[in-house]
């Protein structure tokens, strides 16, 4: 095994076979550690780089399966962020020390184009020193030219799988996985920091799937790479599946920061969630970015993607002391700036 994660440290890649034996072992290998954490330490230092994530809206026109506010969950208790709830996140978020401010949502029809030039144009001319990460899922390559043009920096969209019959089966028939894969190419091509990723441990997920999603970033190379385990939510159509494993969620963000050592990778929410310490040990195994929680409190329980989904403690981002704290206990430290990514060794 060692040989396996030395030439992967190496060479950034392995071939199916060997991906497969580092999969499939139930072990997550110290030195496959260690050495991720060499490659991070190499672009970003002891760094960890803090987003404020404003979700300003759980309405969603899509119907994904694992999703708790995919648009047939009737249960789901909708809200939606006006420009000025927005702006207001973004105030707090300065002041609490944020340089990036990520907009995420369902597929809100309610956004049209207009709303959210309006909403990019206004954060960028308040706050031109802070980055505007978008993550309003797939729309034409006019919109994301035009939100470019108006000041945002960075997209995030994932793939969710590369498997095609997989896509298939975890999406409505009205989603396609070539359809994911042009616009996670075009946000590329028109210049955005581009973010893309996979859940682990989706229903009907193998660990060959698995590899068909690190082709697919070897072919993207992201700038950002969110991955979480899937996690079901009660009221849809995966309630009764098991949750993706933390264990082989710490071993992808490893073999991640071997592959692409220049990449920034959060501790996601999903992580957290699944173990108390699962965002730390995230860090430890190469993450480098964490995603407070910067929504109004108020809105915070509702965006539901799954169960138990945790919105309080050092995930929400007035408590960013506390997260220091935590952070600077795993043996980093929370970085002030923006937090561009890095293609090049410090
Ligand atoms: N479990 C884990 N992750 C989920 N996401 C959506 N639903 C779930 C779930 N049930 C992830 C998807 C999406 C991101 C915003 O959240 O990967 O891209």
């Amino acid at each position: 095994m060692n040989d396996l994660i030395k030439k992967l440290f190496e060479n950034k890649t392995l071939n199916n076979e060997e991906f497969l034996d580092i999969l499939s072992s139930n072990k997550y290998d110290e030195e496959l550690k260690k050495l991720a954490n060499i490659r991070r330490e190499e672009y970003y230092g002891k760094d960890v780089y803090i987003r404020g994530l404003i979700e300003f809206s759980n309405y969603c026109k899509n119907n994904c399966l694992y999703c708790g506010i995919r648009a047939g969950n009737s249960k789901a208790n909708r809200y939606r962020l006006n420009t000025e709830d927005i702006l207001d996140c973004c105030e707090e978020g300065y002041k609490l020390g944020f340089r990036t401010f990520v907009l995420q949502g369902g597929e809100d029809p309610y956004f049209s184009d207009d709303i959210f030039l309006e909403i990019i144009s206004k954060i960028r001319s308040s706050f031109p020193d802070c980055a505007i990460t978008l993550s309003l899922g797939e729309r034409d390559y006019k919109s994301f030219k035009d939100f470019f043009d108006a000041g945002a920096n960075r997209y995030l969209l994932r793939h969710e799988t590369a498997n095609e019959s997989h896509f298939n089966k975890i999406h409505p028939n009205n989603l396609s996985l070539e359809k994911r894969k042009n616009c996670i190419l075009q946000l590329k091509e028109i210049g955005y920091q581009v973010g893309s990723g996979f859940m682990v441990g989706s229903p009907y997920q193998k660990l060959e799937y698995l590899i068909e999603d690190l082709r697919f970033l070897e072919i993207l190379q992201p700038d950002m790479i969110g991955i979480g385990p899937f996690l079901s939510h009660k009221d849809t159509p995966f309630k009764n599946f098991e949750n993706g494993s933390m264990c082989l969620t710490l071993k992808l963000i490893s073999i991640l920061r071997l592959m692409f050592p220049y990449s920034l990778i959060p501790s996601t929410t999903a992580l957290g969630t699944i173990n108390p310490e699962g965002r730390e040990l995230g860090l430890k195994a190469g993450a480098n970015v964490v995603m407070p929680n910067l929504s109004p409190s108020n809105v915070r329980n509702k965006y539901e993607l799954y169960d138990n989904k945790i919105y309080s403690g050092s995930e929400a981002a007035e408590s960013i002391e506390l997260l220091t704290k935590l952070i600077e206990k795993s043996g980093f430290k929370v970085s002030v700036n923006r937090g561009d990514v890095k293609r090049t060794t410090l």
